[in-house]
């Protein structure tokens, strides 16, 4: 029996630790559930589905069905000398999934180590961490859609991703449940060790793997970003800004020194992180909320914030980078308003 629930607390369930309630809330284990709760009576046009709760911001209570995805489940589905395919059902932990595929040999995935949240979530806003990217690894994923209840397969090639972007965030925004996601990983894998930081810790090592990778990352990653168990967040707030080449040039005639990297579409992206900082709102604290001490583009709540005050906060730095370098930053974090 799928048990329903009425005003249930999402204190636990959002990473950020907002205390806000749902008007009902169901889980979900089997693919079935989620047909059974369409015809129940608590199915209502507005809902939302939950991973792991760490990319969003509640505002305030949520007037609606939320459906905690909890589907298990990993298995092969074909492999060959060089390669194996993966299906992971979209509630499956997406670190726990690194670890489990660096532990197997396959390569591809170890970069994004400690990224929290689910694994169907991952290809929303195609996660991305230490220069590589879901879009990399990714093959398929099966979704529902959730007007015909039908179930599609959806290649790479239509998930239209970019930069912390896919479909999933724009046209097809709450249009279909991700039930599964289907990795090609590499049996042979070719290490991407060209961000800095992994280079500096892999360059002791004379044949350094995966494990080694892994390992690196995880403990960039600790050293600077905070845990959720003891410090609310959502990891990066903002989205890195991409402008066009006129507007870098006439940036760095006045900061020579601005961050900048080549991106997609002979653009380039700055560093919201370091635009934040040169404002000096980096570990400025507004009652419960403020900029993490050690990254500026993380927003926390120290434990009582309301989720209209961590979005108040993040309006003041909007507004102050905006007037001081004319880039209106854009959330990263899904606001549920
Ligand atoms: P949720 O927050 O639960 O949901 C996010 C959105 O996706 C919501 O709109 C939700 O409705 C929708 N959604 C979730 N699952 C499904 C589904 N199965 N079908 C349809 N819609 C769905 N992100 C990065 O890219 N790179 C990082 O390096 C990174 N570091 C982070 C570090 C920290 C400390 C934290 C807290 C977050 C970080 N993030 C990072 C952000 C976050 O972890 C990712 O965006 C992650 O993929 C979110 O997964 P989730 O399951 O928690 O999604
Ligand atoms: N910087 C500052 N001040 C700070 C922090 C950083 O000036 O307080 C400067 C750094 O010196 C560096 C630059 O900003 O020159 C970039 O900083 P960092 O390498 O820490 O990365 P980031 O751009 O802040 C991005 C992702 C992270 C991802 C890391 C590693 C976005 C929005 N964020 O952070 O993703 O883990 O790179 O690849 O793209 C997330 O999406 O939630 C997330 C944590």
């Amino acid at each position: 029996m799928l048990k329903t629930e009425s005003n249930k607390s999402l204190k636990s369930l959002n990473t950020f630790g907002v205390d806000v309630r749902a008007k009902h809330f169901v889980c979900i284990r089997k693919p079935d559930d989620l047909v059974k709760i369409s015809t129940s009576k608590v199915w209502t046009s507005k809902r939302m589905f939950l991973g792991g709760g760490s990319n969003v911001l509640f505002l305030k209570d949520f007037d609606g069905l939320l459906i905690q995805n909890a589907l298990k489940g990993i298995s092969i589905i074909d492999e060959d000398e060089k390669h194996v395919y993966l299906k992971i059902m979209s509630g499956e932990n997406w670190h726990q999934l690194v670890m489990h595929c660096v532990a197997k040999g396959w390569g591809g995935i170890e970069n994004l180590a400690l990224i929290p949240g689910t694994a169907g979530a991952a290809p929303i806003q195609n996660i991305g961490a230490y220069g590589v990217e879901l879009k990399d690894i990714f093959h398929s994923l099966e979704a529902l859609d959730l007007e015909t209840f039908k179930l599609h397969t959806i290649e790479q090639k239509e998930c239209d991703f970019g930069y912390r972007k896919s479909r999933f965030k724009t046209e097809w925004k709450e249009r279909f449940f991700i039930q599964s996601i289907c990795l090609k990983l590499s049996k042979k894998p070719v290490l991407k060790m060209h961000y800095g930081a992994i280079k500096d810790a892999l360059a002791p090592l004379q044949t350094p793997g995966i494990t080694d990778l892994c390992r690196a990352v995880i403990k960039i990653r600790k050293s600077k970003l905070p845990d959720p168990a003891y410090l609310g967040n959502a990891g990066s707030f903002f989205k890195n800004p991409i402008i066009d080449s006129n507007t870098l040039k006439q940036l760095l005639e006045i900061y020579p020194e601005i961050p900048h990297y080549p991106a997609e579409n002979n653009k380039f992206k700055l560093a919201a992180a370091w635009l934040i900082d040169q404002i000096g709102l980096k570990g400025v604290r507004s009652g419960d909320t403020g900029t993490f001490e050690k990254q500026a583009l993380v927003i926390v709540n120290y434990g009582h914030a309301k989720g209209s005050q961590i979005w108040q906060f993040a309006n003041r730095i909007m507004d102050s980078v905006e007037s001081v370098f004319g880039i209106r930053l854009q959330p990263e974090v899904s606001i549920i308003a």
